[in-house]
């Protein structure tokens, strides 16, 4: 059997090079448009960092795992054809703001149309609106003179940072197909892929307008607990409860549960705000603004908590940060990944910027470009920061001479870092903000910091 997976990005590389390693018969095509990214594919160099990852490439690249550029030809020969393009917000025109942008699925079914001889099964694996299935398969049939196709629904739940343990161990594996005898086929030959690796009682299988919305309604749920945990992390502010006591009393209910109640900057990544905006879409095009306005909520609570974090730092300065060297620990959107998309700390530096301080940051997988375009894609002008961003060699070195520092991302190394030498370094007060609820605060406070977290009184653990 040969794959054929469109879109080389953090969804389709992990995946195919899990499906390659625990299907050693099946070929499995990886493509791209992006000739940069395939090139770092097949370099020692990969474009994305995952822990475990190199080692499952390594072992699969060459034998039944290749990174090309292709397209057509890898879809020819493709018996399933998976399609992990890119499915960003839209920027202009009608839903903008909030609709997905749909261009790149429908580029992809008009190539896989032209070019197919054999009857072939489609894979949404991409997050896309409900319906999207039914639109692919009109671009197919409208436009193939031989190719026969079925288009199932395939949503992928990794989490960056762990995506080859959540491949490897899925909570489940979720396929929509059509509920037709041809579509039944289609769901039993996915399902039998994924059987080679995943218990079949993990293998969930329904209609496709399900699995598409399952996916959407997954993150909603998700982001909705981080909003929901901040929201109360300032309510502990005010009154001296503690967020992470709140959410540990809480999360023991087994109604409840212990995971996502960590208060924190605000939450980033590629998924949960663009799949809480294509949800209220939805909703709205359905004729439900009730529904959708419930769930814009939960993107607003993330702004407001991102911008009262910056807020906190500004004011705690004396209300000023013009000129002030501010140290930021941590630009990923989370740890474990280079991956910034949607990264709080995007808005928190750009913020800062916009207040004229100057923002030395170190991350230890984000390279100096990637942070560059982001903050210029975030509305920081050219001049500023040329002027006034430092991108540094280490945690230490960012915070030489800095009046503050704000932890933005949780990497295990924080923890580790010799805090005494470091407030030594910065002019006093010395001012640490906290935004993961990372470090062990009384510690810090002994070593002479001034700590704000979230979620706790000035004087919590
Ligand atoms: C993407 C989507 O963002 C997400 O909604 C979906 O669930 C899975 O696919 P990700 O893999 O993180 O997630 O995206 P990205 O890293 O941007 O990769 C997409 C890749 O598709 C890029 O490398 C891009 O070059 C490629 N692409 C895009 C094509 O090969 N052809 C196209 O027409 C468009
Ligand atoms: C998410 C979903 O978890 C995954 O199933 C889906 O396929 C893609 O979207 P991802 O965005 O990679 O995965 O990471 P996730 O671990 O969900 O974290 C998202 C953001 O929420 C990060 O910024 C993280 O720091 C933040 N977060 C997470 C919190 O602030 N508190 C928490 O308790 C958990």
């Amino acid at each position: 059997m040969n794959i054929c997976c469109i879109g080389a990005g953090y969804v389709g590389g992990p995946t195919m090079a899990m499906i390659a390693s625990r299907c050693p018969d099946i070929t499995v095509d990886v493509v791209d448009v992006n000739e940069e990214r395939i090139a770092a594919w097949n370099s020692n160099e990969l474009p994305i960092f995952e822990p475990g990852l190199d080692e499952i490439v390594t072992e699969t690249r060459g034998r039944n795992l290749h990174f090309h550029t292709d397209v057509k030809e890898a879809i020819r020969a493709a018996d399933i054809v998976f399609v992990c393009v890119g499915t960003p917000t839209k920027a202009a025109g009608i839903g903008a703001g909030k609709a997905a942008d749909l261009r790149f699925i429908e580029l992809a079914a008009r190539t896989i149309a032209e070019v197919s001889d054999s009857p072939k099964i489609i894979v949404e694996k991409s997050t896309i609106p409900v319906r999207t299935a039914e639109a692919l398969h009109t671009i197919l049939s409208a436009n193939s003179e031989h190719g026969t196709f079925q288009v199932l629904s395939n949503p992928e739940f990794l989490a960056e940072g762990t995506a080859m343990v959540d491949l490897a161990a899925p909570d489940r594996i979720l396929i929509g197909g059509e509920t037709t005898l041809a579509g039944n086929q289609a769901v039993e030959t996915l399902a039998g892929i994924y059987a080679s690796w995943v218990p079949r009682e993990r293998i969930i299988t329904t209609n496709l307008w399900s699995s598409e919305l399952s996916k959407l309604v997954a993150n909603a749920f998700l982001a909705q607990r981080i909003s929901s945990i901040n929201s109360i992390s300032a309510l502990c502010e005010a009154t001296g409860a503690d967020v992470d006591e709140v959410a540990n009393a809480i999360g023991t209910d087994s109604r409840i549960g212990p995971k996502f109640l960590k208060a924190s900057v605000g939450f980033g990544g590629s998924c949960f705000q663009k799949d809480v905006l294509n949800l209220s879409y939805l909703c709205e095009h359905f004729g439900l603004p009730e529904v959708a306005e419930y769930w814009d909520q939960v993107i607003r609570m993330n702004d407001w908590q991102k911008n009262r974090f910056t807020k906190k730092i500004v004011s705690t300065l004396f209300n000023t940060v013009t000129g002030k060297r501010i140290a930021i620990f941590g630009f990923a959107f989370k740890k474990d990944t280079n991956d910034t998309r949607e990264s709080a700390a995007i808005y928190v530096c750009r913020d800062l910027l916009l207040e004229e301080a100057k923002v030395a940051i170190y991350d230890p997988r984000v390279s100096t470009d990637q942070i560059r375009k982001d903050l210029l894609a975030a509305g920081v002008p050219q001049d500023c920061l040329d002027c006034n961003l430092e991108i540094s060699e280490s945690a230490k070195a960012a915070a030489d001479q800095a009046h503050g520092i704000a932890v933005l991302t949780e990497w295990d190394q924080f923890n580790k870092l010799n805090w005494p030498t470091i407030h030594e370094s910065m002019f006093k007060p010395a001012f640490l903000f906290d935004g993961r609820n990372l470090l062990n605060h009384a510690e810090l406070r002994a070593v002479g910091f001034d700590v704000y977290t979230i979620g706790k009184g000035a004087e919590g653990s």
